[in-house]
């Protein structure tokens, strides 16, 4: 007999027919004369219920199962009397493959997640952390199915680099070097070249700049993959290690770069509420009672547009009394982008149009020299969740952007020459896989969105 899963059982709801399943007990209730079981196995939220007769062979066993416990099951799906569930299964055999000890602390009770992140190991099996795990899978296929369906390239961009893709310096070293007593060269710093890769190597912040060279050989590409920042960032936005998207286009500017951006949120969404309805109706009933709401208004909607000048004179006449003052020329706090888009416009909202100097050094320059052609998308409850920019193409611009920022020409020599052979105007941004998650499950920090969070003074499990 093929291996069923309960959530091909549920949904096919055949009554009368044979199966055998796998998986845990969630529940077990046992009367004098009879024994219900709720089996689950990951597949979806729901859980099989299980009848057990005492007439069964070996029932005293059963009668001693208990949550936790791992079992194959197999009998007879019946249609059940329950309104809860399609089908039940009246067991005819019952193994138990793996028994359960006393101290089992996943008891059917509410935990916190925060009690719930030092069991990374069995977390899973509850049922918020399993509908975002079943969530994040079919948000990452969304996502390859929306970018193929538009002929992007999957490029692979790597997680090992010698370069600072944001020029911001927060990156984790790689090294194989001897961490107690390193090679070092005559001014008496540690000498990379001994190192393994004969340089100094660190972990992506970004494959952007790999997927700048794809796109200006291949035409649109996008990455999609695990990227590193090391800045001590304890909040609940911010992890050291976290997967991003990132699309890039020849032949496209910042209006373009938006539209793809809107398009690409709007049907990511679409998709997963097609995809997961019952775990969509579980963390709107008890995790967010105002999401399905906010995701719809999300999908129906057109984004906003506002430069960082206007988001700036908002700001200001808000009468709001922000903990980080707001002027023309200083970065967009969290606080802020969260009265953009939660209070002033009630939608996403894509700020563009940012002051050079609280940029990177890759993004266009305007005319007016004072702002890049950067974008950031925000969004109700989280914030931004999407940041991008046009690239600078024009080599002589870019030659003074690193300058100005204090990069060696001759380290970002490769980037330079893709201005001086065959330069387009390109564009491209990166997308917070787990601020989509977040976004899209309402889940309040974003340590409970990816299966092992990596944050400063923590990488169990
Ligand atoms: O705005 P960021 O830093 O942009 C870039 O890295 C560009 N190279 C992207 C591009 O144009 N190709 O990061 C992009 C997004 C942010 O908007 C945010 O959603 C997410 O990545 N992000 C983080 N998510 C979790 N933890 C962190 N520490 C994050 N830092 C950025
Ligand atoms: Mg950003």
């Amino acid at each position: 007999m093929r291996r069923q899963m309960v959530r091909e059982v549920l949904a096919q709801g055949r009554a009368d027919s044979e199966t055998e399943l796998f998986g845990w007990v969630r529940t077990a209730r046992h009367s004098k004369s009879l024994s219900f079981l709720e089996l689950v196995d990951g597949s979806c939220m729901a859980g099989l219920q299980v009848v057990v007769e005492p007439s069964l062979p070996g029932y005293e066993g059963i009668r001693s199962l208990r949550t936790g416990c791992a079992l194959r099951v197999s009998g007879r799906l019946v249609d059940s009397p329950g309104k809860s569930q399609s089908v039940e299964l009246h067991a005819k055999d019952v193994e138990l493959i793996g028994d359960v000890d006393d101290d089992y602390p996943l008891q059917k009770k509410r935990h916190s997640f925060e009690f719930l992140r030092t069991l990374g190991h069995l977390r899973f099996r509850t049922n918020t952390l399993g509908a975002v795990i079943r969530v994040r899978n079919s948000a990452a296929q969304a996502i390859h199915r929306f970018f193929q369906d538009r002929g992007f390239l999957w490029l692979h961009s790597p997680i090992i680099t010698a370069l600072d893709a944001e020029g911001a310096g927060e990156m984790f070293r790689v090294s194989t070097l001897d961490a107690g007593s390193p090679p070092r060269n005559d001014s008496g710093e540690v000498d990379f070249s001994q190192d393994f890769f004969g340089g100094e190597t660190l972990l992506t912040v970004s494959g952007q700049l790999e997927a700048e060279i794809g796109a200006l050989s291949m035409g649109n590409v996008y990455t999609f993959g695990p990227t590193f920042r090391a800045e001590n960032s304890n909040t609940s936005r911010h992890l050291a290690e976290f997967w991003m998207v990132e699309p890039e286009m020849a032949f496209c500017d910042l209006d373009g770069d938006a539209e793809l951006a809107e398009d690409f949120l709007k049907c990511v969404i679409r998709s997963i509420l097609e995809d997961c309805p019952e775990d969509m109706a579980f963390f709107q009933q008890r995790i967010d009672e105002g999401l399905m709401e906010r995701l719809d208004r999300v999908v129906s909607a057109p984004f906003e547009r506002l430069t960082y000048t206007e988001a700036v004179e908002i700001l200001e006449g808000s009468g709001r009394d922000f903990e980080f003052p707001v002027k023309w020329g200083v970065d967009l706090q969290s606080e802020h982008e969260r009265y953009l888009t939660e209070e002033h416009v009630g939608r996403p909202v894509v700020v563009t149009d940012y002051p050079i100097d609280i940029k990177a050094f890759y993004m266009f320059r305007n005319d007016d020299e004072r702002t890049v052609r950067a974008m950031d998308v925000l969004v109700p409850g989280v914030g931004e969740i999407v940041g991008g920019s046009q690239r600078e193409h024009r080599l002589e611009v870019l030659r003074e952007r690193l300058r100005h920022h204090g990069l060696s020409e001759e380290r970002y020599g490769w980037y330079l020459d893709l201005r001086r052979y065959g330069s387009v105007p390109h564009a491209g941004f990166g997308l917070g896989f787990e601020r989509l998650v977040q976004f899209v499950t309402g889940m309040a920090n974003i340590r409970d969105v990816i299966p092992f969070p990596r944050v400063p003074g923590n990488a169990e499990f």
